[in-house]
């Protein structure tokens, strides 16, 4: 994709459902009596994947244009795959699924695309052995390929080392086949969709913030059943966040983005768009699905710098890379930290976003655990997204303010998670 720069964004888009929830209405539709009945579902390839594997378990997917069905056969109703499970790039499919296949009387093998293969499962592998689970990393190398055989689940007190829904959903799933309660403690509070969603299908799941108010827990007994639901997935504030700041900082423009999704677990970058002066206007809020939705004015703004880090860092952790593109652009230096979990998303982004903001012109040191960037201007270059779908997305928003022309190297990798992404550009031009 070959990009440079406009002016004038100007118009209406709405972006794709979420596609935290859109995986979790599969797994727990899956998993449920009855039938689950998807609206505004995320057909990328992430999502897909999902429905990939539940397919090979035995369950019935229906995809229509405008709604997903999935016939849902029960808390022990998967049947053993067929073939190897392949979660394609997902992390959020091989570590929640891995929780649900710990609890089942089949064996299993669970694999991915070579970036999934090469990111860290210990960090499901420690707590699901300790509830009594049989998994290993076939390769011994702490990565998928997972080989996952049946075991006799009880529930555990797991306090996660790191502030992640992926971790905290696998084990709450496992919670579901393990004998007593289980219960997670995490460093800050991650995405909470399994919470809301599970407790809608029926199961016995609580959270609460722990008792020294610095750590967050959440709960789950077994249920006897859980129960299909009827779901309108809200629109992913990880992809409105591309429009967000492209609304920001292309000039002469205002955006307005219909139905997002702003779950104060997730919305962080609606904090920091304010905190670096952004022009932002939340319109029409309201919840639907015990999810806070809105929609989104974005007008051009002058930005300046800021400090994003603590507590805040999970609600953006996918959204870092375009706010580093925002701070690129935004007057003085921007520092980002606490935020090491980047290295370990489909790509290191630490060193995906430096390089390429480095082959922009851009004045930018990597960290440990984020990045300063003093703000100035772009130049346009090749970028190389390594296939990393959020790379691609925010290195294209920088093309548009960018001197000169910008290749997107590999664009094609937006369809993991926003697959209409291009399209939606154009209909602003
Ligand atoms: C996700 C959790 C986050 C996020 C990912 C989706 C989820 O990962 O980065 O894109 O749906 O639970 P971590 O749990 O590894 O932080």
């Amino acid at each position: 994709m070959e990009l440079c720069s406009i002016t004038g964004l100007r118009g209406k888009v709405s972006v794709p459902g979420d596609k935290s929830i859109s995986h979790r209405c599969i797994m727990f539709g899956s998993i449920s009596e009855g039938i689950t009945e998807v609206h505004n579902f995320l057909k990328g390839a992430d999502c897909l994947a999902t429905i990939r594997c539940f397919r090979t378990m035995g369950i019935d997917i229906e995809e229509n244009d405008d709604t997903i069905i999935v016939h849902g056969k029960g808390l022990h109703g998967l049947s053993a795959p067929t073939d190897i499970l392949d979660a394609g790039n997902s992390g959020t499919t091989a570590r929640l699924l891995s929780g649900i296949l710990a609890g089942q009387t089949f064996e299993s093998k669970l694999s991915g695309d070579e970036s999934l293969n090469s990111r860290p499962m210990k960090r499901i592998m420690v707590p699901l052995t300790q509830m009594g689970a049989n998994i290993s990393s076939i390769l011994r190398n702490g990565c998928a390929p997972l080989y996952i055989s049946p075991g006799r689940l009880h529930g555990i007190h797991y306090d996660s080392p790191v502030a992640s829904a992926q971790v905290k959903s696998c084990i709450l799933l496992a919670g579901l086949y393990a004998e007593g309660t289980t219960f997670i403690t995490e460093p800050t509070l991650s995405r909470n969709h399994t919470e809301l969603m599970l407790k809608e299908f029926g199961a016995n799941i609580r959270s609460s913030h722990a008792l020294d108010s610095t750590k967050v827990t959440a709960s789950i007994s077994p249920c006897r059943e859980l129960y299909g639901q009827k779901i309108t997935v809200p629109g992913d504030i990880s992809s409105a966040a591309y429009f967000i700041a492209a609304g920001l900082i292309v000039p002469d423009s205002e955006i307005l983005i219909e139905n997002v999704g702003i779950n104060p677990t997730r919305a962080g970058i609606l904090k920091v768009c304010e905190d670096m002066g952004g022009d932002i206007t939340l319109l029409n809020e309201r919840i639907e699905g015990g999810e806070k939705i809105a929609d989104i004015l974005v007008r051009t703004s002058k930005l300046h710098g800021t400090t994003v880090e603590g507590d805040i860092i999970p609600t953006l952790i996918d959204e870092i890379p375009v706010i580093a593109v925002m701070a690129a652009m935004a007057e003085g230096t921007t520092v980002i930290k606490d935020a090491e979990e980047l290295k370990v998303k489909e790509t290191d982004r630490i060193e995906t976003v430096t390089d390429n903001l480095k082959a922009m012109g851009c004045d930018v040191t990597p960290a440990g655990d984020g990045m300063i960037i003093n703000g100035g201007r772009l130049q346009g270059a090749s970028i190389h997204t390594l296939l990393d779908h959020r790379i691609a997305m925010a290195f294209s928003i920088a093309a548009l303010v960018a001197e000169g022309n910008t290749k997107i190297l590999d664009s094609k990798c937006v369809d993991v998670s926003y697959p209409t992404f291009y399209d939606t550009f154009e209909q602003l031009l």
